[in-house]
C-alpha cells in the first residue's frame, strides 16, 4: 500500500523566507542518528504495539460479542479515549451512528469522556441500556472521571435488573487497580492495556482495538499500516526518516520562538486525528526540567484547526501575528463521497465559476491557497498526505507521530513518557471530594483557598 507522505519543502529556504536550511539538519544529524538508535534500543513500550499480536487476536476473538449489541460505550478519558475518537471519526461515517440499519451493520459507538452531566445524560438517552456494552477503559482504574461514569452505567445497569458481566468490558492493567480487582471476582470480561505503554501512546493496543473493531474497522490493516511505519522510521538517516525529520524541524524551530504546533486537517474525517496529537504532543513534551541546575520549562503548544473553516477565523493570525508557530496541514487527495456543485447562477459571475465544480476540488484548492498565503508570508508551513481515509494510513500516521514525540522528547531532554503537571489537579479533586489518605491536602488547598 502506499501509505502516508510527508512534505517538508515549505519549511526550508528558499521556499520560504527565513526558513530552515538543510545545514542546519546537516549539523544535527548525528545526534539525531544517536538519538533514533537510542529509541530503538530503550525500546518504549509503544514501539513493540504493532508487531503484538496478541492485542489483535484477542479483541478478534470477542469480535462477535461485541457486534451482537446495538451500541458500545466508551467509558475513559485523555489517552483512554481521543484514540477511540480518532479512530471512529476518521474511519467511519461522520454520521455513522445516525445510519439506519441498512447501511451501519455495526453497533453505534459512543465515546463518554467528560464528566458533564448534561453531556452523559444526553449519551445515556441515546441507547438502550439492555442492548449495550459498556467498555470501562482506564489504566490506573482509579481516575475519578472514568470511574464516575462506570459506576453511573453500573447504576443503571443494575436498576434495569441486568447482570453487570454482561454489559461490562473493563479494559486495564493485566494485573493492578481497582478494575481488575472487580474484574476478578465477578467474570467481569476484560482486556489488557501493557503497563509498559503509556496513556496517550495506547491507540493501537486494545484500548483503540475494540471500539474499532465494534465499528466494523479493519485492525489487521490499522496495525500493518504503524509496523510498515515502524520500520521506516528505524532508518537513522534523518533524511530518510519522516518522523525525525520532522521531531527536528519542530525542534529548530522551536529554538527560534516557534512555541506553538498547529495541526490542520482539509478534512472533517481527519479532525479528530489532531485532537489526538494535541495531547501526544502537549502532555509528553510540556515539561519543567533542569539543564546545568537550572529551572527551565520546555514544550511546544499544540493547536488544531479545520480547514477549510478556521480561515475564516484562525488564519489571519496565522498569516499576519507573531512568527511563532509552524502549521502542519493533512491533505486528503481521494473522498470516499463526492458533489459536484450545480450550475445554478451561472448568470451571475460571482457564482458563475463554482458551478460544476467538485467540492474535494474547492477545499483542496483552498488549501493551497492558504499554503501560498502562508509562504508568501514567510511562515513555515507543511503537509502530511494521505492518498485516502483507511486503517493503512491512519496506522501510519498514529506511528508516525508516537516515534516522532519520542524522538523530540529526546532532542528536548525530557521524559516523555511521564505526566508529573496533571497529578497535583488529580490528587487536589480526590481531596476535596473526600477522598481516603487525601486529608492533608485537602486541608492544605482549602486553608488556602480561605486565604
Ligand atoms: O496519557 C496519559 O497517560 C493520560 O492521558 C491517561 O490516559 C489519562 O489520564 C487516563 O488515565 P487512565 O487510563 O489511567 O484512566
Amino acid at each position: 500500500m502506499k501509505g502516508i507522505e510527508f512534505d517538508f519543502s515549505n519549511l526550508f529556504e528558499p521556499n520560504v523566507k527565513n526558513g530552515i536550511k538543510e545545514e542546519e539538519i546537516n549539523e544535527k544529524k548525528d545526534q539525531v542518528k544517536q538519538i533514533i538508535n537510542e529509541v530503538l534500543e530503550e525500546k518504549p513500550g509503544f514501539l513493540e504495539v504493532p508487531y503484538t499480536r496478541k492485542w489483535v487476536d484477542r479483541v478478534l476473538d470477542l469480535k462477535s460479542w461485541v457486534q451482537s449489541f446495538d451500541a458500545v460505550v466508551i467509558l475513559g478519558i485523555g489517552g483512554s479515549a481521543l484514540g477511540n475518537l480518532a479512530l471512529q471519526s476518521s474511519l467511519n461515517p461522520l454520521n455513522y451512528n445516525t445510519l439506519g440499519e441498512d447501511k451501519r451493520k455495526t453497533p453505534k459507538i459512543y465515546v463518554i469522556d467528560n464528566v458533564d452531566p448534561d453531556y452523559i445524560a444526553s449519551i445515556l438517552d441515546s441507547i438502550d441500556v439492555s442492548k449495550t456494552l459498556f467498555n470501562v477503559i482506564s489504566k490506573s482504574g482509579t481516575t475519578a472521571e472514568a470511574m464516575t461514569n462506570y459506576m453511573i452505567v453500573r447504576g443503571i445497569i443494575e436498576s434495569y435488573g441486568l447482570k453487570g458481566k454482561e454489559h461490562l468490558l473493563f479494559t486495564t492493567d493485566p494485573e493492578k487497580g481497582v478494575l481488575r480487582e472487580i474484574a476478578n471476582e465477578e467474570g467481569i470480561k476484560t482486556l489488557e492495556i501493557p503497563p509498559t505503554v503509556g496513556g496517550r501512546f495506547t491507540v493501537l493496543t486494545p484500548v483503540g482495538l475494540l471500539s474499532a473493531v465494534a465499528g466494523g474497522i479493519d485492525i489487521i490493516d490499522l496495525v500493518n499500516g504503524a509496523k510498515d511505519m515502524c520500520e521506516k522510521v528505524k532508518n537513522d538517516d534523518v533524511w530518510e526518516n519522516p518522523a525525525a525529520l520532522n521531531a527536528l524541524i519542530h525542534y529548530i524551530y522551536y529554538n527560534k520562538g516557534y512555541n506553538i504546533s498547529v495541526m490542520v486537517p482539509y478534512s472533517n474525517r481527519l479532525f479528530l486525528l489532531a485532537d489526538w496529537y494535541r495531547q501526544l504532543w502537549a502532555e509528553s513534551l510540556g515539561k519543567r526540567t533542569d539543564i546545568d541546575g537550572k529551572e527551565v520549562f520546555v514544550g511546544q503548544t499544540p493547536v488544531k484547526a479545520l480547514g477549510a473553516t478556521d480561515q475564516h477565523s484562525q488564519f489571519q493570525l496565522y498569516n499576519e501575528g507573531p512568527f511563532d508557530k509552524v502549521v502542519t496541514f493533512l491533505k486528503l487527495e481521494n473522498f470516499d463521497r463526492e458533489i459536484t456543485i450545480p450550475h445554478i447562477h451561472d448568470d451571475i459571475p460571482a457564482l458563475k465559476y463554482l458551478g460544476g465544480k467538485k467540492v474535494s476540488d474547492l477545499l483542496n484548492t483552498e488549501l493551497a491557497g492558504t499554503e501560498y498565503a502562508l509562504v508568501e508570508h514567510n511562515r513555515p508551513n507543511m503537509k502530511v498526505i494521505f492518498p485516502e481515509i483507511n486503517p493503512y494510513n491512519i496506522g501510519q500516521f498514529f506511528f508516525a507521530y508516537e516515534f516522532q514525540t519520542a524522538v523530540m522528547g529526546k532532542l528536548l531532554d525530557i521524559n516523555a513518557y511521564n505526566q508529573p503537571g496533571v497529578e497535583l489537579g488529580k490528587n487536589v479533586t480526590y481531596a476535596l471530594m473526600g477522598r481516603e489518605g487525601h486529608e492533608e491536602i485537602a486541608k492544605e488547598v482549602k486553608d488556602k483557598l480561605k486565604g
